[in-house]
């Protein structure tokens, strides 16, 4: 069987650690996929940088033309912002590439315009390192839960400020020391402004509650609230009160049916309530569906190794989709329920 061929875009803190798992489990790919892979470009803004695990032959500076040579068969991106991903991307279906992404700003504002455009191509856009790292989510609500009604999706999808508030709480940590470290381990987006103002975890709510509610949610949809105000003393009193802060992600659909909301903020939760005892940078969701009740969904949400399980789990799925001539489930909106902005948080968990 001819070998797939695999462009990746970015080698950072998650493209570096997926250049090494594909390289080092090539033939365990293969053999799940019934076809070998090959990386076949890695494109970089800055080459001179040490990168373990990328072969340095494969590195280019030119994205446009790894994307654009004609005979790559799945883009992976791993750059995120929007500009030029948003381009290399639309390129790639062009081309006739699958694409499998993990850029959660670019997914919560043009998702929508990107799946039409994987649609019209025949091929596949997935996503699933976008949202918590490498707890499978997005297919699970996809695919899993197709068949349900799902209401609510609520949790703590930012592993950086769990891992701030976590240390502030436990270790009574400064938040400038607590984020330095949260950086350090790879946790943090290249401006950590996405996180600490809730950026990051409102972006995830909006591709959340579109594909729960089957509705187009874009992160301007969603109302926000980062935890910047957040001080060690309203920590001291939480705790006094039996309870910890976590920045939360609510995803909801109102009883009537007729709209959604989308939030993030900070909330105090009971420290017998299991998101109490969520730690460091991992993530847990709740899920709740009409027939399946409640779900939850827990790991590590945030760093270069999970996140990187998450996009070698969709790669494969894109390869054996493109071998069977197939494509998996794209983006079903049929519902078009309003999204609606919420200027004032009503209900604190
Ligand atoms: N900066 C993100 C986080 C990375 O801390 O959750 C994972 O999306």
């Amino acid at each position: 069987t001819r070998p797939l061929k695999v462009a990746l875009l970015g080698c950072g803190v998650v493209g570096s650690e997926v250049a090494r798992i594909m390289t080092t489990t090539a033939d365990d790919l293969a053999a799940r996929i019934g076809a070998p892979v090959e990386l076949a470009g890695i494109a970089v803004r800055r080459p001179g940088r040490p990168r373990p695990g990328a072969p340095e032959h494969l590195l280019t500076t030119d994205a446009e033309a790894l994307v654009g040579r004609g005979d790559i068969d799945v883009v992976i991106e791993v750059v995120g912002g929007i500009e030029p991903s948003k381009s290399l991307i639309l390129k790639a279906f062009e081309g006739g590439a699958s694409v499998v992404s993990a850029n959660k700003a670019l997914l919560a504002k043009d998702g929508a315009e990107l799946h039409a455009a994987a649609a019209a191509a025949g091929v596949d856009l997935y996503y699933e390192a976008a949202v918590a790292g490498a707890i499978p989510l997005l297919r699970p609500l996809r695919e899993s839960l197709a068949g349900d009604k799902v209401n609510r999706v609520l949790g703590i999808v930012n592993g950086t400020t769990n891992f701030i508030l976590d240390k502030m709480d436990s270790t009574g940590a400064g938040y400038s020391e607590a984020l330095e470290e949260a950086t350090a381990l790879g946790y943090a987006e290249a401006d950590p402004t996405a996180d600490v103002e809730g950026f990051d975890a409102a972006a995830k709510a909006a591709i959340l509650a579109g594909i729960a509610f089957h509705t187009k949610v874009t992160a301007a949809d969603v109302y926000r609230e980062g935890i910047t105000e957040v001080t060690a003393a309203d920590i001291a009193s939480a705790r006094q009160m039996g309870c910890v802060v976590k920045l939360l992600a609510i995803c909801e659909r109102a009883a009537d049916g007729a709209s959604v909301t989308a939030r993030v903020h900070p909330a105090m939760i009971p420290l017998s309530h299991p998101l109490a005892s969520v730690r460091e940078a991992y993530n847990a969701v709740f899920v709740e569906a009409e027939a399946a009740g409640r779900l939850m969904f827990y790991g590590p949400g945030a760093g270069g190794a999970p996140t990187a399980s998450a996009v070698l789990g969709d790669l494969v799925a894109v390869c054996r989709n493109k071998l069977n001539g197939a494509t998996g489930p794209g983006d079903s909106v049929y519902a078009q329920l309003p999204a609606k902005a919420m200027d004032q948080v009503v209900t604190r968990y």
